[in-house]
């Protein structure tokens, strides 16, 4: 049984939407509790178009880092932590830190996607805290993961500070988001947040709107703008499937090459599978490193 720390997420009661946790709490028993109710629906789950586009992102961060994962990782926002579990099975990997600040998820969901995962389960601690208060592991880690996580964050410069102080210096912060682009307006990203989730009903058993469940609409350059302020170097790949063939190869994970000029360079998403109409999953990876 992996072990249980309790990081307080009251602690960062300024940073956290009253009723977000409820509403997490909800979309984990209803949504994905019953994926991994037996075997078949928990493989459903495991080798679905998401887990197969972010793990795929997993693979060109090691291009990028030129050398596999290893040492102490974190997942922050993990959910049911099947990227936690995906990492414990990597070789090179000693510790993982699975932190959510929904209990239930820490309590009943984690356990059984860990047994459907073959995770190795002795070197996994579930956390209950918040991603933007992380107080026992400052300088100690060497990879924080975050899945589809921080764009819930109601204060991405605190995320990124937290995550300064918890990276070992030369330590990355990886992340695979949905993102806006740099044009959206102030307004349409309100409205954006004031509409309601069509899914809300299934998902939380109300009509709901999205800023109801902290799901923000944040432009490219806000998550790098705060990973800078925070004291991080910032490399961020922007997929989209107008973008560009000509960019479109590992060369440029290899080479480190994010910029032409001082616009992003868009990406094809030439690694999504062809069964799936090569669809982007999440249209920002974005890496940062706290500087050596
Ligand atoms: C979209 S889900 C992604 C879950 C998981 N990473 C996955 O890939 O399935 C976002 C998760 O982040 C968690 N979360 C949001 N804000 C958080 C915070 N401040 N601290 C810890 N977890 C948080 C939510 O409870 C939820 O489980």
């Amino acid at each position: 049984m992996s072990e249980v720390l309790i990081w307080e997420p009251e602690a960062d009661h300024e940073n956290i939407r009253e009723g977000a946790q409820d509403l997490q709490s909800e979309l984990h028993r209803r949504v994905y509790e019953p994926y991994f109710a037996n075997e078949g629906a928990a493989k459903s789950f495991l080798e679905s178009p998401r887990t197969y586009w972010r793990k795929k992102v997993l693979e060109k961060f090691e291009l990028f880092k030129g050398s596999p994962i290893s040492g102490v990782v974190m997942e922050i926002g993990a959910g049911t932590a099947w990227c936690a579990a995906y990492l414990s099975r990597r070789p090179l990997v000693e510790r993982v830190f699975a932190v959510e600040y929904d209990r239930y998820a820490l309590e009943h969901l984690m356990p059984k996607v860990f047994q459907h995962s073959n995770a190795r389960e002795e070197i996994i601690a579930r956390v209950f805290g918040s991603y933007n208060h992380m107080p026992q592991v400052h300088n100690r880690v060497d990879l924080i993961v975050s899945i589809g996580a921080i764009h819930h964050s109601e204060n991405l410069y605190a995320t990124m500070s937290e995550a300064y102080k918890v990276l070992k210096p030369g330590g990355y912060f990886l992340a695979t988001e949905p993102c806006e682009p740099n044009t959206l307006s102030v307004s349409a990203q309100i409205a954006k947040g004031e509409s309601e989730d069509p899914a809300g009903l299934q998902k939380y058993g109300r009509q709901i709107k999205h800023k109801e469940n902290s799901d923000h609409y944040y432009r490219v350059c806000e998550f790098e703008a705060a990973a800078y302020r925070a004291g991080l170097d910032v490399w961020a790949y922007v997929f989209d499937s107008s973008g560009s063939w000509w960019n479109s190869s590992d060369r440029a994970f290899v080479r480190r090459k994010v910029y032409n000029g001082y616009s992003n360079i868009v990406l094809r998403p030439y690694f999504a599978r062809r069964s799936e109409g090569k669809r982007v999953f999440d249209r920002l990876m974005l890496i940062a490193q706290r500087p050596l």
